[in-house]
């Protein structure tokens, strides 16, 4: 089966990123590198986790005029992720902008484009925050319109909650990959996740990849949890 493992090096410096990803390695299909350790480490960080052997998912959620997205999105390529996110409340030219320049680039390169994702409506965000924000107020209902956007923009897949992973599924086309954060076994604490599921229930809600930070990183032993988690995925077929 393919391996759905992506863990989130959310760590402040390269030499502990470095070190997680080196133990848990053989369990781990790709690294997320987001805003704190691209800020700290640089483009560098990249290199060095693709010498693993791992892609990386390049987490930045880019939000900015079309012509801005494209150009960094067109830097993340020639960095060689494999994996970067995008604001889908960023527009339709935004999110175009974004797909086309992945795939341009990747293409001039002669190498696969990247995935590019769609985040929709932070998982933070509730129905206050949104009528703050003026418009639509129900999250669901908010989702919805912003993944519909994000592929009717030709964009290939979306981070979502395992929570919103069912209405997802039964609203889009098939063929789109969901990648999903808030994952938790049961044996650690839920830290700041609310409401999470596990990765055997994520996996047969339909999740095509599954972010996991802290259960790994911060177990005692990551390369254990990273194989535990591995191994309690292996009987469970992949949602097409
Ligand atoms: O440590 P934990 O497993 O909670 O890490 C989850 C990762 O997924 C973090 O990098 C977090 O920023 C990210 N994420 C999330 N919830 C979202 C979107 C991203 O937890 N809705």
């Amino acid at each position: 089966m393919r391996n759905p493992i992506i863990l989130a090096l959310d760590l402040p410096t390269s030499e502990e990123a470095l070190a997680v990803a080196q133990a848990v390695v053989p369990w781990v299909r790709a690294f997320k590198v987001g805003k704190e350790l691209f800020v700290s480490s640089g483009p560098r960080i990249v290199e060095q986790l693709r010498a693993t052997g791992a892609s990386v998912f390049l987490d930045l959620k880019f939000h900015d005029i079309p012509n801005t997205v494209a150009k960094a999105v067109a830097a993340a390529v020639r960095l060689d992720v494999q994996m970067l996110t995008v604001h889908c409340s960023g527009g339709r030219a935004m999110l175009a902008a974004a797909e086309a320049a992945a795939q341009n680039t990747a293409s001039a390169l002669g190498i696969h484009p990247p995935l590019v994702l769609g985040v929709t409506v932070l998982t933070s965000m509730d129905t206050h925050t949104l009528s703050e924000l003026g418009g639509e107020t129900d999250p669901a209902a908010q989702v919805e319109r912003l993944a519909r956007l994000a592929v009717g923009a030709g964009l290939r897949g979306l981070v979502c909650s395992p929570r919103e992973l069912a209405q997802l599924r039964h609203q889009l086309p098939e063929g789109i990959q969901y990648v999903t954060p808030g994952i938790r076994t049961g044996a650690e604490p839920p830290d700041d996740q609310k409401r999470t599921l596990s990765p055997q229930e994520a996996m047969e809600a339909g999740a095509t990849w599954l972010v996991i930070g802290r259960p790994i990183y911060a177990a005692p032993d990551p390369a254990a949890a990273a194989h535990r988690i591995w191994s309690s995925i292996q009987s469970i077929p992949a949602t097409p």
